[in-house]
């Protein structure tokens, strides 16, 4: 994935002009951990955080390091991100770990581990296939802790929407709203899209969720009918 490999500032630009809604989707998320850690009983052991594609951490690190956690896990397909979160993240007074890998791959490894209570994703599931996000779905429900949270943040096409539409629209997005941008960094961005970028349908990954014993929750939704954030609870 180039725009991951080579052209890591071209996606920086694209966060740091919030071009994707990254810092809605970041209070979002801090807001949810935050009801869902309040709600847990006292008694609760610290949650374990794995985080499945976490890039540079540059949006999430200060939330990271007020959290509560046992450990966390930063685990991504792109090996010069990992030592940009470590740094991102600095110290914090729980142990990390940082792991070179593929997320679905994680998920369906037989490695006896221990349940994750905090399962984190954001912009990394919807560069799987369809039957690649079912097979994530059934196996992230199987390492999820009774107790604990698949919290997916993505962008998701609209319900009935097809893959080729939801292109089409995001690629005019991109043309029309993306001026921040050059236009090298604006076919960077377009030549991954229609390469890499595969959202799930909403009507039928809700119904893979739910088959695989997921109770989905829609927790913010952006302007633009693609970025949203899930919370998926063990049912
Ligand atoms: C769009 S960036 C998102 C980074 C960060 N989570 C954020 O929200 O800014 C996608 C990240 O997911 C990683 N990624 C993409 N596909 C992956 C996969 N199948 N397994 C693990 N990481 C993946 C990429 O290397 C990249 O760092």
């Amino acid at each position: 994935m180039d725009l991951f490999e080579k052209q890591w500032a071209s996606y920086r630009a694209v966060v740091e002009h919030d071009l994707m809604e990254h810092r809605a989707l970041a209070a979002a998320t801090a807001e949810s951990l935050d009801a869902w850690l309040a709600r847990r009983p006292a008694s609760s052991a610290a949650p374990r955080l794995v985080d499945l594609g976490c890039g540079d951490l540059a949006l999430l690190a200060p939330l990271l390091r007020r959290l509560p956690l046992r450990s966390y896990t930063g685990l991504d397909l792109t090996p010069a991100v990992l030592p940009l979160a470590e740094a991102a993240l600095g110290p914090v007074p729980y142990p990390t770990d940082w792991q070179q890998g593929e997320l679905l791959a994680w998920a369906t490894s037989e490695r006896t581990t221990e349940p994750v209570q905090i399962l984190h994703s954001a912009f990394a599931v919807h560069h799987l296939s369809d039957e690649q996000k079912a097979a994530f779905l059934g196996a992230a429900r199987r390492r999820i802790a009774s107790d604990g949270l698949l919290l997916w943040g993505d962008v998701f096409r609209e319900p009935g929407e097809s893959l080729d539409d939801y292109r089409q629209r995001y690629r005019q997005r991109i043309r029309r709203d993306w001026g921040e941008l050059t236009r090298q960094q604006q076919d960077q961005v377009i030549d991954h899209l229609c390469t890499f970028d595969m959202p799930a349908e909403r009507g039928r990954i809700e119904a893979e969720a739910a088959a695989a014993g997921w109770q989905w929750i829609w927790l913010w939704q952006g302007q633009h009918r693609a970025e949203a954030l899930a919370m998926l609870l063990p049912v």
